[in-house]
């Protein structure tokens, strides 16, 4: 596999080695690696040019200007990410707006490495975010990342709540969220084998796969998530780049969401779709 950025990738995994800034690299330029860290170097790049990405050789990637741990159990936080959160700030700050004195209350589906909720809590405060995913390893490597971002979380009357669940079976019906919040698996199972290596043989498939037509889902939100919400709740997913038209038509069988906005990204790309349960978004 030929690596997009082969230069940065060489000078993070070198950083790493070394334990220092990339940009300190620069200023040691002229120093010779000993033994030890040639034989560290050597193995990484070796994984990096067999496909395996620079995060899980690391173990870490900044997302939201956060350095969130991350392993072969977790999908790896991407920048087009950071659009739902975005838009998911300014949904809440609008509503804690008209809300003051309440805790808003908040679900995520598919926290991984809790990208999303820590970046959320970064900017607000009064949130309480139940954060589900499926499997303990998942959700272990999100609990490292609340303790290293605790500083986001109690001081600013944040609360996260980890919660292992097969989709949002263990969430109680009675709490009425004001949000939903979702980057859900989106590839359709058939397409994964011909992503490029590094997410195909990389990244863990449970990540990834959004059922036959990779919508699984955006149906099963679609169904579920009314029940869950209050009558004025919203829901923020992240969608795939070519799948704006594709949900448009199934949420026609959908009719209890009143109101449905598709929001491009930087590159005009509609991203993130905002749903809600009344006419007013
Ligand atoms: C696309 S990843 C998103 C991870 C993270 N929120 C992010 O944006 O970087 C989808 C997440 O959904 C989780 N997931 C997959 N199937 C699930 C299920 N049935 N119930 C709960 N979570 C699930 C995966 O483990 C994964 O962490």
């Amino acid at each position: 596999m030929r690596p997009d950025s082969p230069r940065l990738d060489a000078e993070l995994l070198l950083a790493f080695v070394l334990d220092c800034p990339r940009l300190d690299l620069y200023l040691r330029a002229d120093q010779p690696l000993n033994e030890k860290e040639r034989g560290a170097y050597r193995e990484l790049v070796q994984q990096r040019a067999a496909g395996c990405p620079i995060a899980y050789l690391t173990g870490e990637k900044e997302f939201w200007s956060l350095t969130l741990e991350v392993n072969k159990n977790t999908l790896i936080p991407r920048p087009d990410t950071e659009t739902l959160v975005e838009i998911a700030v300014e949904q809440i700050r609008k509503r804690q707006n008209n809300h003051p004195d309440s805790k808003c209350l908040i679900a995520e589906l598919g926290t991984g490495t809790g990208a999303i909720p820590l970046a959320i809590c970064a900017e607000l405060k009064n949130l309480h975010i139940i954060a589900v995913d499926c499997t303990a390893d998942v959700l272990e490597v999100a609990a490292r990342n609340l303790q290293r971002h605790e500083s986001l979380l109690s001081p600013r009357n944040n609360h996260i709540e980890l919660v292992e669940s097969n989709l949002f079976s263990k969430i109680n019906p009675a709490a009425k969220l004001d949000f939903i919040i979702s980057n859900p698996p989106y590839i359709p199972s058939d397409t994964i084998s011909s992503l490029q290596v590094d997410v195909a043989q990389y990244e863990p498939h449970t990540a990834l796969d959004g059922g036959p037509d990779g919508l699984s889902f955006y149906r099963y939100l679609l169904e579920t998530a009314p029940s869950l919400l209050a009558k004025d709740g919203e829901m923020l997913l992240e969608i795939g780049f070519d799948q704006q038209a594709d949900l448009s038509s199934l949420k026609q069988n959908f009719p209890v969401w009143k109101s449905s906005a598709f929001l491009p990204d930087l590159q005009g790309n509609d991203r993130v779709w905002k749903l809600g349960l009344s006419q007013l978004l």
